[in-house]
């Protein structure tokens, strides 16, 4: 859909609508700009100060510790600790950002957004403070010609640095510079990482905006807007985000939200008021015939849409699909929270298609991947619309339902079970119930929706665990103290003489283990390879002279310490015996050709389907794979043959598989795939198949692909919203699978008489005939019941101008039903009663013609005396019933009550 090109709307005007509620500020501007002239003039200006322009990188950060990119910086990171050199030392981009902690701002406020493209320009090690200033400055004033006076600035409370270079350097006045502390003025990403001390620029938007302060944006940040941030990266911060070293280097990151700049550089009343998002605006207005400015709480819901379309079309274009987990979970809260605010406009018909549809036109000059996905952006803003449409309304009612029983039984929050059921029921995200109920004034009880849903994932959980008692971590913590990390020697051996350090039976630490007891036994050094990244852990045998334990699985319950499950087979194992500890060679194989074709598996279908078909789970044992991936539909009988064919293809091509260590930026810069939510080192693993899949896994593989040997996949299916399920079987498992279904097809081919190859035609044929031979049957069907309806029908007694038949037929209830309907037809003004019995069970059926039952006699009341001697009730409507009960032996009875009571009634009418 086309943004409407009506130039009564055009930027600027739309404060003068009338009765808005949007403040509109004076002019103080030589002129407005567009945002294209924005963009070009930042370019240009640092352009000309030899910054190389990079593109945006993907709202999917390459970064597994990170959701969504939510700065330009995020793909700089190892250009500001020097680990990585870049490209240029001095680099500008317009970044595609994306902010989950305001989302339920968004619409509220004029100048709140998830989806917003940043300005930047950065220095890797070269320029500092020093020119990073005065030209943020100089930017600010003289191309995008914001009167100097009108500016204030911030800094970190103790930059005495950063005041020194602003008053002598720039000339502000020192009046116009305040210091703010750590939370305000010190940037970091929300995870662990480069960070450092900032300072902004602001500028004053008048009175219009609010009251003038003494201390500008120390105090107001309505009236005073940050228009450009300037970061002197120069620490990094830890998991806690608390600064804890300086990088090796200084460096500058810079951003200016664009959208920030237009709402102040073209004197708009709002953020959504901008070229930028006017058009989405727009859209928003056509779908919902609601006119924007005019009513606050229709401004609210028309700017959700805007926003919400343009923050969805971006997503699904970077490869996220709707899911209940993590940048899935954000993309969804966002979808679901826009078709709510459709419907509360009165909007009944889908609106994300046509949305989306419309940012992308809006928006794919500068963002050619819209275009590229327009038809998946579209459906899957399509599907997931009717998933969570058709709940909504049930959801609402529900929660309104669960608001007035909180509002009259003066309880202080919902319950956290209602925000439950919503959420497991009707999909409900908690952050719209949370939304929907504050609109009513009551908070909910958020932690009793934690705890149940925690509860509901510990069932979850339970459900998969296996019978082996789990041992306790603490028990575990301080050995890993004493001795350190297990020596893991599995990737190059199968068989270690190591040391018994610990022997756990479940509740505590023993001294020995003897036969028949089930233990877990700690090593300091192991060839067996503890479950992880899917793979299941090995299988084996641990022994000496004086004992032997079967390990039936290996795993981690605190990282870094393998524990071996055992059940003791002979004798006695002790802490501290030597042992002997063997890796079972078949087992581990199989677990090596399946992990081996999952990597191969997850490439073909990132490679077929796009960048969104991302790993979400797998499970990796000898002979059998199972590999969850985001998919918004399923593959259809044709690709999964095609996944097939292709994955048994790699795998026959003899392509080696390597394993290297590096670091985890090298690792990401050569475009190893990492799974998001899984915590890597620095160092990491990288496993490559061939030239084209790399991995970061920590587990086994086979050397050669073709050492996989066979591979089929077996089933694709739904495990959940967007998230389908591939099943493989691997080695010899997948030879003997292939060798079963051959056997189907030779036998059935021998019941056909025909070989194997022909069995298709030949059921084909069948197939044909049987169609035939039913229609044929249906039709020698209709003509018998046409036969029966004649006789039947001549067996009429007439009794005053109409006509009773009454029949036993033993067939089934709706055989009978049919053929009193075809009889009536055939009689006219009439009665007939048919009784069947089977296995314990009675009907009566009953039919009375319309112009009987005008006079008021029903069927159902005919058959009610019957009915009674039946055992059963009497049902149906007045031209045809049916009744049963269990007394069978007393159908005849039932009939005659039911014949008389016809008759009564036909001579009494
Ligand atoms: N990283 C800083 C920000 O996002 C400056 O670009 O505001």
């Amino acid at each position: 859909m086309k943004a409407r090109q009506d130039p009564s709307r055009a930027v600027g005007h739309l404060g003068l609508l009338g009765g808005a509620p949007h403040a509109r500020r004076p002019g103080g501007y030589l002129e407005t700009m567009d945002s294209a002239t924005i963009r070009e003039r930042f370019l240009s200006f640092f352009g000309e100060r030899d910054h190389m322009r990079i593109p945006s990188s993907s709202l999917v950060p390459d970064d597994p510790t990170l959701l969504l990119t939510n700065a330009g910086m995020i793909q700089f990171k190892p250009y500001f600790s020097g680990e990585q050199r870049p490209p240029s030392r001095r680099a500008i981009t317009v970044q595609k950002c994306f902010r989950t902690p305001d989302i339920d701002e968004v619409g509220k406020t004029t100048r709140h957004l998830t989806f917003f493209e940043m300005l930047g320009n950065f220095s890797f090690g070269d320029y500092y403070k020093a020119d990073a200033c005065p030209w943020g400055w100089e930017l600010v004033t003289e191309r995008w010609g914001v009167d100097p006076d009108r500016l204030w600035v911030t800094i970190f409370e103790t930059d005495d640095e950063a005041r020194a270079i602003w008053i002598d350097g720039v000339g502000v006045r020192p009046e116009r510079i305040v210091p703010r502390s750590r939370e305000h003025n010190f940037w970091d990403m929300g995870v662990a990482g480069p960070c450092g001390p900032s300072s902004e620029i602001f500028v004053d938007l008048g009175d219009a905006f609010g009251e003038p302060s003494k201390y500008g944006p120390g105090e107001d940040e309505a009236r005073y807007v940050e228009i450009y941030n300037l970061v002197f990266m120069q620490n990094n911060c830890n998991a806690a985000i608390e600064p804890v070293a300086e990088l090796p280097q200084k460096n500058i990151d810079t951003g200016a939200g664009l959208e920030r700049t237009a709402f102040v550089l073209q004197n708009a009343s709002s953020i959504y008021d901008t070229d930028l998002l006017l058009g989405m605006v727009h859209t928003a207005e056509d779908l919902t015939q609601r006119t924007y400015g005019r009513d606050a709480r229709t401004d609210m819901s028309l700017r959700v849409l805007a926003d919400h379309g343009r923050g969805t079309a971006f997503l699904i274009a970077d490869g996220v699909l709707p899911s209940n987990k993590e940048r899935g979970y954000v993309l969804r809260r966002v979808m679901r929270r826009a078709v709510r605010h459709a419907r509360l406009l009165g909007r009944a018909e889908p609106v994300l298609p046509a949305l989306v549809d419309s940012a992308i036109t809006l928006m794919g000059d500068a963002y050619p991947e819209l275009e590229g996905s327009r038809d998946l952006i579209v459906e899957v803003a399509a599907r997931e619309e009717e998933r969570f449409g058709a709940a909504l309304k049930q959801g609402v009612t529900l929660l309104e339902t669960g608001i007035a029983d909180t509002q009259s039984s003066g309880a202080p929050s919902l319950p956290g079970e209602v925000a439950f059921r919503l959420h497991d029921t009707f999909g409900f995200p908690v952050e719209l119930t949370t939304e929907l109920a504050g609109e009513a004034g009551v908070p909910v009880d958020v932690a009793g929706f934690e705890s149940l849903m925690a509860g509901q994932r510990a069932r979850a959980r339970a459900a998969r665990t296996t019978e082996h008692a789990e041992p306790r971590r603490d028990l575990f913590e301080p050995l890993l103290e004493e001795h350190g990390a297990t020596d893991f020697l599995g990737y190059e051996h199968l068989i270690t003489h190591a040391r018994i350090i610990g022997i756990f039976d479940g509740a505590e630490g023993v001294p020995a283990a003897s036969e028949g007891d089930e233990v877990d036994i700690v090593l300091d050094r192991t060839a067996f390879y503890a479950e992880g990244g899917g793979q299941v852990g090995d299988r084996g045998v641990i022994q000496n002279t004086s004992g032997a334990a079967a390990v039936t699985d290996t795993r981690r319950f605190v990282p870094g310490l393998t524990a071996h499950d055992v059940t003791m087979r002979s004798g006695e194992l002790k802490v501290g015996d030597e042992v002997e500890a063997i890796a079972d060679p078949v087992w581990r194989l199989g677990s090596q050709r399946a992990h081996t074709a999952t990597h191969i598996l997850h490439w073909i279908l990132q490679n077929r389907l796009g960048e969104h078909a991302r790993q979400a789970g797998s499970l990796v044992e000898p002979g059998r794979l199972r590999f969850d991936f985001s998919h918004f539909d399923a593959l259809g009988d044709a690709q999964v043959a095609d996944v097939s064919a292709e994955l048994q293809e790699r795998v026959s091509i003899d392509d080696p598989v390597r394993a290297f260590e590096t670091s985890l930026d090298f690792a990401k810069s050569i475009g190893a795939m990492a799974i998001f939510g899984e915590k890597y080192g620095d160092f990491v693993r990288v496993v490559e198949v061939g030239a084209y899949s790399k991995e970061l896994c920590g587990g086994t593989h086979v050397p050669h692909t073709s050492s996989v040997g066979v591979v089929v996949v077996t089933g694709e299916s739904s495990v959940g919203a967007n998230l389908r399920r591939i099943e493989a079987l691997v080695g010899h498992e997948g030879l003997h699978y292939l060798e079963r279904r051959a056997a189907t097809l030779e036998r059935a081919a021998g019941l056909l008489k025909t070989s194997p190859d022909e069995v298709a035609e030949r059921v084909e044929r069948l197939l044909t005939t049987q169609k035939d031979m039913e229609r044929r049957l249906a039709e020698v069907e209709r003509a018998a019941a046409a036969a029966e309806a004649a006789t039947l029908a001549h067996s009429a007694v007439e009794l005053d101008g109409s006509r009773l038949v009454v029949a036993r037929r033993d067939e089934g209830v709706d055989a009978l039903r049919s053929l009193a309907q075809m009889l009536k037809g055939r009689l006219g003004s009439s009665v007939i009663v048919f009784g069947t019995a089977s296995s314990g069970k009675a009907n009566l059926v009953g039919a009375v013609s319309k112009d009987l039952t005008a006079l008021g006699l029903s069927a159902r009341d005919l058959l009610a005396p019957g009915a009674a001697l039946l055992g059963g009730g009497a049902g149906g409507k007045p031209e045809l019933a049916v009744s049963g009960g269990p007394s069978s032996d007393r159908l005849s009875d039932a009939m005659e009550a039911v014949e008389r009571a016809a008759r009564d009634a036909l001579l009494a009418k």
